[in-house]
């Protein structure tokens, strides 16, 4: 299993084991996290899954690619140096990712 943890914009925690494989943005939206729209459904074309990630969880994943880097352009909120695309998040087995989610999606 893999645990990943949501910081709301207000605060609000939330901690939800998810399955490896899948991303961040589908287990926030399985289990009906909000903050995370992920309008397109993880094919990279809506930016509405943007969070910014912990150092942590950047050491683990890394940046963006260049396609995702150029939809990061388009967020809601501002991107910053840790702004990703959590539909490119993808959970490997035994690890804890911690993400904060924007204000806004859309
Ligand atoms: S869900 Fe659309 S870009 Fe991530």
């Amino acid at each position: 299993m893999s645990t990943v943890t949501y910081t709301a914009a207000d605060g609000t925690v939330t901690t939800i084991e998810g399955r490896p494989g899948d991303s961040v943005m589908e287990t926030a939206v399985r289990n009906g996290v909000r903050g995370i729209v992920g309008e397109c459904g993880g094919s990279l074309s809506c930016a509405t899954c943007h969070v910014f990630v912990s150092p942590e969880t950047f050491e683990l994943v890394g940046g963006p690619g260049d396609l995702e880097d150029e939809m990061l352009d388009g967020t809601a909120v501002e991107r910053a140096e840790n702004s990703r695309l959590s539909c490119q998040l993808k959970l490997q087995e035994g690890c804890d990712y911690h993400v904060t989610t924007p204000s806004e999606q859309i």
